[in-house]
């Protein structure tokens, strides 16, 4: 059994989620069955950007609203907070969005070409506090070799977190692979363009600090 960055949780689905599920998952579901050809999902030739673990989806929201030129794929596993997105991509009319419902590992392994991608995005993954449990954090060194390889050369990697280990943990991991240089020299504040997040203001709230990560594909 593979070690997993997340739990399976069913979580309470809302009578809305359940609907936009059956209803708008054909409009803006992406079904996996082997490799993708992104700009013929979505009909066009142009950036193609990846947000892993969207939670609720408002960040991927406001990232394609305000980059209409844009294409935006989400992944999470957590069907309330795809149920959720599905509703405001709808409410927004948005065509530069798709959702996939899986483990982004294996998303990245086994569905997404070499060097497909202008920019991934991974904001408030799960921070797995505990020692004993630091083995399911998503960012590990082979985890983000296999991000650099999905990436365009001169490609954006944006992380973010808000606990301060896992901070450091990232950066540990990011400077030891030699495909990504950090364009910010360390940590840095939160950029304009990235909106604030569901976790975030929650960290926020707790009183945690929140630590910014950008990287560029050599
Ligand atoms: C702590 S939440 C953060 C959500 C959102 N980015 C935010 O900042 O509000 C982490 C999210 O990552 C998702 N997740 C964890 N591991 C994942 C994986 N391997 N593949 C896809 N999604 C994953 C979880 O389901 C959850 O929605």
């Amino acid at each position: 059994m593979p070690i997993r960055s997340f739990v399976r949780r069913s979580g309470r689905v809302t009578y809305s989620q359940r609907r936009a599920m059956e209803k708008l998952w054909p409009n803006y579901g992406i079904e996996l069955n082997g490799e993708l050809d992104l700009s013929t999902l979505f009909g066009r030739s142009t950036e193609k950007h990846l947000e892993i673990g969207f939670g609720n989806g408002d960040a991927l929201i406001a990232m394609a609203e305000s980059h209409p030129e844009h294409d935006y794929i989400g992944v999470d596993v957590y069907t309330p907070g795809i149920g959720h997105l599905l509703i405001k991509i709808e409410a927004a009319q948005l065509t530069n969005v798709k959702v996939i419902q899986a483990d982004a590992v294996e998303v990245l392994r086994n569905n997404l070409p070499s060097s497909c991608l202008d920019a991934i995005y991974l904001f408030f993954p799960d921070p797995w506090p505990k020692k004993r449990h630091h083995k399911r954090r998503l960012i590990q060194s082979n985890f983000v070799n296999l991000l650099a390889k999905r990436i365009k050369p001169g490609g954006k990697l944006h992380l973010a977190t808000d606990w301060e280990n896992y901070a450091q943990h990232m950066l540990a991991v990011l400077e030891a692979e030699p495909e990504f240089i950090n364009y910010t020299n360390g940590f840095s504040q939160r950029p304009s363009e990235r909106p604030l997040t569901k976790f975030e203001q929650r960290g926020l709230r707790l009183g945690h600090g929140i630590w910014d990560l950008l990287y560029k594909r050599c």
